[in-house]
């Protein structure tokens, strides 16, 4: 099937800057919200993203004139009747979730592509819709509009053929879609991210070292080679026979924890949430929230346009 209309449900966080994206890319996008005062949020963030991304080459004057003429805003979750394609990315909340899909199921084509952002739940267990094959969960990552990955996570009756539609959709996009033949806790990105913060955070809480050099060797080492070189990858330049010895030497000595560790629950009862709160590990204070996020978009933005010349270059 041809996509062509799409609508995003949730203009937060994800769904405004997965709109823009779809908007910017030529593609006729609805964003849809209960509260209409989110979506004149939306609209301030879609222009300040485009200001930003203009001023940083990574989008053309074209693709800033496309997300403005392509993208449309509504509080009538209706607008769905003709989408190709819908994407729920309304609150971490199952009940919400299933209410969504429920009246979503009963407003669109039984055709229609249906997508969730879910970033932890197996949506599959709780939403029950006709034509469940053209159910997936496609997990963008924040900021949507910058970052390339996307998880597509299949679900026990997805058709093989409309996880292919909506990876083909991505990477026309210049994105960097993964297919996850099955719903496991954490998909890829989750249980990868947990699994470095449990032995960095173990490390912090022996004295072995202190946060900043966690940061400074993670960053100075595997994050110089990270747009091109993931880890197994990595492993064909140490040599497996060299990584199966440290395997086997180091197994042990790592921490195979299986609760939050001492320094998450410090930080907690701190109230040290990070930047959010002005103070995490590292102090934000004398700088806006929206400062500190800038800042390090701008950098992220310049090495996702590294990655993409390499990508090229390839
Ligand atoms: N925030 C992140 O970093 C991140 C990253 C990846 C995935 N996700 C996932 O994306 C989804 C959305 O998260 P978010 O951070 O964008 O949330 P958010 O709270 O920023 O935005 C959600 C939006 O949905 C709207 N909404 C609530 N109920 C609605 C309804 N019935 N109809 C229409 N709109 C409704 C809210 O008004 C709000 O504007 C979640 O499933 C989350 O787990 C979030």
């Amino acid at each position: 099937m041809e996509i062509k209309k799409i609508v995003v449900i949730g203009s937060g966080t994800m769904g405004h800057g997965i709109a823009q994206t779809y908007a910017a890319n030529g593609y006729q996008t609805t964003v849809v919200d209960i509260k209409p005062e989110a979506l004149e949020a939306a609209k301030k963030l879609v222009a300040s993203n485009v200001k930003t991304m203009l001023n940083a080459d990574f989008i053309t004057a074209e693709q800033a004139k496309a997300t403005e003429a392509n993208l449309f805003y509504s509080t009538d979750i209706k607008v769905a009747a003709d989408a190709d394609l819908v994407i729920e990315a309304v609150p971490e909340d199952p009940d919400l979730k299933a209410r969504i899909f429920a009246q979503l199921d009963g407003i669109c084509r039984k055709d229609t592509i249906l997508s969730s952002t879910t970033s932890s739940m197996n949506i599959y267990e709780f939403v029950k819709i006709t034509n469940p094959e053209r159910l997936l969960i496609a997990h963008w990552c924040n900021p949507p509009h910058i970052l390339p990955l996307v998880e597509i996570v299949k679900g026990p009756e997805t058709d093989h053929e409309v996880a292919i539609t909506m990876r083909k959709l991505l990477e026309g996009m210049g994105k960097s879609p993964v297919v996850l033949n099955q719903a496991v806790p954490g998909f890829i990105i989750n249980r990868l991210n947990l699994a470095l913060m449990r032995e960095c955070s173990y490390m912090v809480e022996q004295g072995w070292v202190s946060p900043e050099d966690v940061d400074t060797a993670y960053c100075c080492n595997q994050g110089m080679k990270a747009p091109f070189e993931g880890p197994l990858k990595m492993m064909d330049f140490i040599g497996w026979d060299i990584g199966c010895m440290a395997g086997m030497f180091l197994y042990p000595s790592i921490s195979n924890a299986t609760e939050v560790g001492p320094l998450a629950m410090q930080m907690l009862d701190e109230e040290r949430l990070g930047v959010k709160v002005g103070r995490g590990l590292y102090d934000y204070s004398g700088k806006t929230r929206e400062e500190v996020q800038q800042e390090r978009d701008a950098r992220v933005l310049e090495v996702v346009k590294l990655a993409r010349k390499l990508k090229a270059e390839k």
